[in-house]
């Protein structure tokens, strides 16, 4: 039997670099979409997939072109389509509202379009966020739970998801969208909080810098480890019908209790180093999320497995290391 084609959107990102990571030790054959400047700067834009170049077939496109991107659909002809791209930075959706919903939105919609005329028989994979909950009505948050985005990122990833919703029900499409809460890793981009804070630890540790802003420190979420996310999505487009899943961990913890436990694993007092700033309050916010993946459990066999406290100490290792600093004690969570 042939190998099976997958095409990844964002594979340059976190979770695309974990994705195409577990789909090669599947044997899957993978094209992964990126920016034309990508290929211009591959050492600094490529770093995440360095590792795999030589066993990805990378095609330059634009989500903000259907062209581009139906001349992809119909080179790569995919099984598999995982759709990760996107702006995907919340504080940054209150900057630039439009480019936001521009991209996330006819991003997906141009795929899906794509998807339908060249590849029908193409399963297709939504990116879709805890962040579509929003104010939620209701802890913890699951399938039925009623989406109150509070920011345009959420707002464009409610859009995605019923595009992909619509495209399964009026096309036949076999379309599914994961529901993810936040997941980490050392992957993560540096202006997460999470990554922030690690990355921000280890350079106080280094002597680099003393203190650390951060903005509102009681948010709480449902933090998991990016690797086993990537899973659910692949098992996800295993099943016999399409359907949309919840992935968490079931636990949620808040910034400070991030920082408190990042810092202490370094031997520090993150009293003694953060400094609020208040400019770093989002104009509306979630103030908590907690799933309820009891589905993804049941129907994909599919639960988290790296606790909080094995996650802020991988990351901060990491990121010690990247300091040259010993990472023992880190590691020991
Ligand atoms: P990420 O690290 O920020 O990666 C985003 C990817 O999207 C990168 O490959 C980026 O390419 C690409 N991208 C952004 N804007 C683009 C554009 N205009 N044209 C083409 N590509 C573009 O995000 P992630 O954490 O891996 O998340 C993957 C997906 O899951 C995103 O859709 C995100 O919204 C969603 N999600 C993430 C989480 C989470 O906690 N991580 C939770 C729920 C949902 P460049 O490298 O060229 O910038
Ligand atoms: N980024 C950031 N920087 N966030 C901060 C800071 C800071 O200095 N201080 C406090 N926070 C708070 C934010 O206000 C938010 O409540 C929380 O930390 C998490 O912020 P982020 O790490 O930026 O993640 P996010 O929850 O907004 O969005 C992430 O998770 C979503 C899933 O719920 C992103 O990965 C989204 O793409 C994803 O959909």
């Amino acid at each position: 039997m042939s190998r099976k084609r997958a095409l990844i959107t964002g594979i340059t990102g976190q979770d695309g670099s974990y994705l195409a990571e577990l789909l090669l030790s599947k044997d899957y054959e993978i094209h992964g979409v990126v920016r034309r400047v990508a290929i211009e700067d591959p050492e600094h834009r490529l770093s995440r997939i360095r590792h795999l170049l030589d066993r990805v077939t990378l095609h330059a496109a634009s989500l903000e072109s259907y062209a581009s991107i139906h001349s992809v659909v119909e080179a790569a002809q995919p099984d598999e389509c995982y759709h990760l791209a996107a702006q995907s930075f919340v504080t940054y959706s209150f900057d630039d509202e439009f480019s936001t919903l521009n991209t996330n939105i006819n991003g997906t919609h141009y795929l899906l379009s794509a998807v339908k005329r060249m590849a029908p028989r193409c399963r297709f994979y939504f990116a879709g966020s805890s962040e579509m909950f929003g104010a939620a009505a209701e802890t913890p948050q699951n399938e039925q739970t009623r989406f109150r985005p509070r920011s345009c990122y959420g707002i464009s990833k409610v859009a995605g998801y019923e595009l992909t919703r619509n495209y399964r029900e009026a096309y036949g499409m076999f379309a599914a969208n994961g529901i993810l809460f936040n997941h980490e890793s050392p992957r993560r981009g540096y202006e997460f909080v999470t990554r922030k804070i690690t990355s921000g630890v280890a350079k106080i540790a280094a002597g680099k810098q003393s203190k650390l802003a951060l903005g509102n420190l009681s948010a709480r979420r449902d933090w998991g480890h990016a690797r086993e996310y990537v899973e659910a999505m692949w098992l996800m487009l295993q099943r016999e019908q399409p359907d949309d899943y919840v992935v968490a961990t079931g636990e949620t913890h808040s910034v400070e209790e991030f920082a408190q436990v990042a810092f202490a694993a370094a031997g520090l007092d993150w009293r003694d180093h953060v400094v609020p700033n208040p400019t770093l309050f989002r104009p509306a916010e979630v103030h908590l999320l907690l799933g309820d993946a009891s589905r993804a459990n049941r129907e994909l066999g599919w639960s988290a497995k790296t606790s909080f406290h094995q996650l802020v100490h991988e990351m901060l290792a990491a990121d010690l290391e990247a300091q040259n600093i010993s990472s023992a004690g880190a590691t020991a969570g």
